[in-house]
C-alpha cells in the first residue's frame, strides 16, 4: 500500500473504531499482524470482517490470502469500496457475503489462520467449523471474549445472555485438548489458541 493511502487506511481505521461494532483494537490487529509476519499465514479466514479493515491489512501488510465472512449487505458493501480504495493483491480478499452459520459449514480449506469477531452469542456454534477449518498448528484468534471483565466476574442483568454464550464457548476452547489457549488484556479481550499438529 502506498504511504498515502497507508495514512487514510489508518485515518479510516480510527474512524471504524468509533462506531457501532467497530473494528478490533490497535492491539488485536498488532497481535494478528505480528503472529502472520512470523508465521506467513498462506490463508486467513475471517468471521465478522465488517468494513474490511482487518481483511485488507491482513492481505496488504502481511501477504495472506483472506477469505472474508460479512453477513450485513451495507457493510459488505463498505467493505468492496474499501478494497477498491486500499487494494492489497489482487485476488487476495474473498468476501462471503452472508450468514456465517449458514457459510462455515459449507467451507473447505485448511487455513492457517482464522480471526472469530463475528456475532459473539454464536461463537460456541461457530467452534467445531473454526476447529475443522483450522490446520494442525494452525491459530484461532478471537476476539472480545472477555467483555470488559464480565465474563470473568459479574455481569450486569442485561448482559447475562451474552456472558453465558462466551462462558459457555470458553469452556469449548478450553476444554478441548487439541487447542492451548492464552489470554490478552486487548480491546474487550482476546483469545490465541493453537491448534495441536
Ligand atoms: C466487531 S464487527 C467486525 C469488525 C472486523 N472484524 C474488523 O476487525 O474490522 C462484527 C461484524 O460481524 C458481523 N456479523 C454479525 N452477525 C453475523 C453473522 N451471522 N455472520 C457473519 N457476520 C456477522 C457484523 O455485521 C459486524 O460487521
Amino acid at each position: 500500500m502506498e504511504e498515502d493511502a497507508r495514512d487514510h487506511f489508518q485515518a479510516a481505521r480510527e474512524a471504524a473504531k468509533r462506531g457501532r461494532d467497530p473494528t478490533c483494537a490497535d492491539e488485536t490487529l498488532a497481535l494478528l499482524l505480528g503472529h502472520a509476519s512470523r508465521v506467513r499465514p498462506a490463508k486467513v479466514l475471517e468471521i465478522g470482517a465488517g468494513e474490511g479493515f482487518t481483511s485488507i491489512a491482513l492481505a496488504a501488510f502481511a501477504g495472506a490470502e483472506v477469505t472474508a465472512v460479512e453477513k450485513d449487505a451495507a457493510r459488505a458493501q463498505a467493505m468492496r469500496e474499501n478494497l477498491l480504495r486500499y487494494p492489497p493483491s489482487p485476488g487476495s480478499v474473498s468476501l462471503l457475503e452472508g450468514d456465517a452459520g449458514e457459510i462455515l459449514p459449507r467451507l473447505n480449506g485448511a487455513f492457517d489462520l482464522i480471526f472469530l469477531d463475528g456475532p459473539k452469542v454464536q461463537y460456541r456454534r461457530y467452534f467445531a467449523d473454526c476447529k475443522r477449518l483450522l490446520k494442525g498448528g494452525g491459530t484461532l484468534v478471537s476476539d472480545d471474549v472477555l467483555l470488559r471483565g464480565w465474563v470473568r466476574g459479574d455481569p450486569p442483568k442485561k448482559r447475562r445472555m451474552l456472558v453465558r454464550h462466551l462462558r459457555e464457548f470458553l469452556d469449548l476452547l478450553e476444554g478441548d485438548g487439541d487447542f492451548q489457549t492464552q489470554y490478552f488484556e486487548y480491546g474487550e479481550g482476546v483469545a490465541v489458541s493453537v491448534k495441536r499438529t
